[in-house]
């Protein structure tokens, strides 16, 4: 059997500050942006769980709950809420950090990652060892996802 991962293993943050370059044509972070930064972080995250390459198979939920501003400090914090046989679903909130430490969450995303071999095939991923209660509470909440996700699909 694959061995198992703790969250804590594979959870990623990293901050960027917004530069004009960043910014949309209304002064506001553009959104497609923020989703590169959160997809390779998700990318990041699965990549310390498994320990190989994978593939963004599928960006789900993705809330822009406030806007960011030029100057503004943000910081994205991934980690594993649920893994399957060879997929990861990596969760991505997004934070507004103000000059006093405080944070604000300005986006919340879900994103399926799959582990793939050197031809492209999915392979399997090590467990994921659940530790606290919050954690078995998102990893519930992924399940139902998950199968959401598959009846779409079909
Ligand atoms: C993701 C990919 C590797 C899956 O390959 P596949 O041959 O369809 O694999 P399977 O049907 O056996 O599914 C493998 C796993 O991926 C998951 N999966 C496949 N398609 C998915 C989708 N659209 N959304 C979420 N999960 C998906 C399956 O649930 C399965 O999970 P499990 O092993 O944990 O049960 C393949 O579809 C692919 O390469 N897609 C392109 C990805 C890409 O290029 N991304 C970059 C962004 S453009």
């Amino acid at each position: 059997m694959a061995e198992m991962k703790k969250v804590e293993d594979s959870l990623t943050e990293q901050q960027y500050l917004i530069c004009p370059a960043h910014i949309n044509h209304y002064g506001r972070l553009f959104g497609g942006q923020l989703l590169k930064w959160i997809d390779e972080l998700a990318g990041i995250v699965a990549i310390r769980h498994c320990g190989c390459t994978v593939t963004t198979a599928a960006i789900d939920n993705l809330q822009f709950r406030a806007p960011a501003y030029t100057g503004d400090m943000i910081v994205l914090r991934g980690w594993v809420t649920c893994v399957g046989r060879s997929s990861m679903e990596v969760r991505v909130d997004t934070y507004r950090e103000a000059l006093d430490g405080r944070r604000e969450m300005i986006n919340e995303a879900y994103i399926d990652m799959v582990a793939i071999d050197c031809h492209g095939k999915p392979q399997q991923v090590p467990g994921l060892l659940i530790e606290t209660e919050e954690q078995q509470k998102q990893w519930d909440a992924a399940q139902k996802r998950r199968q959401m996700r598959k009846e779409r699909r079909q």
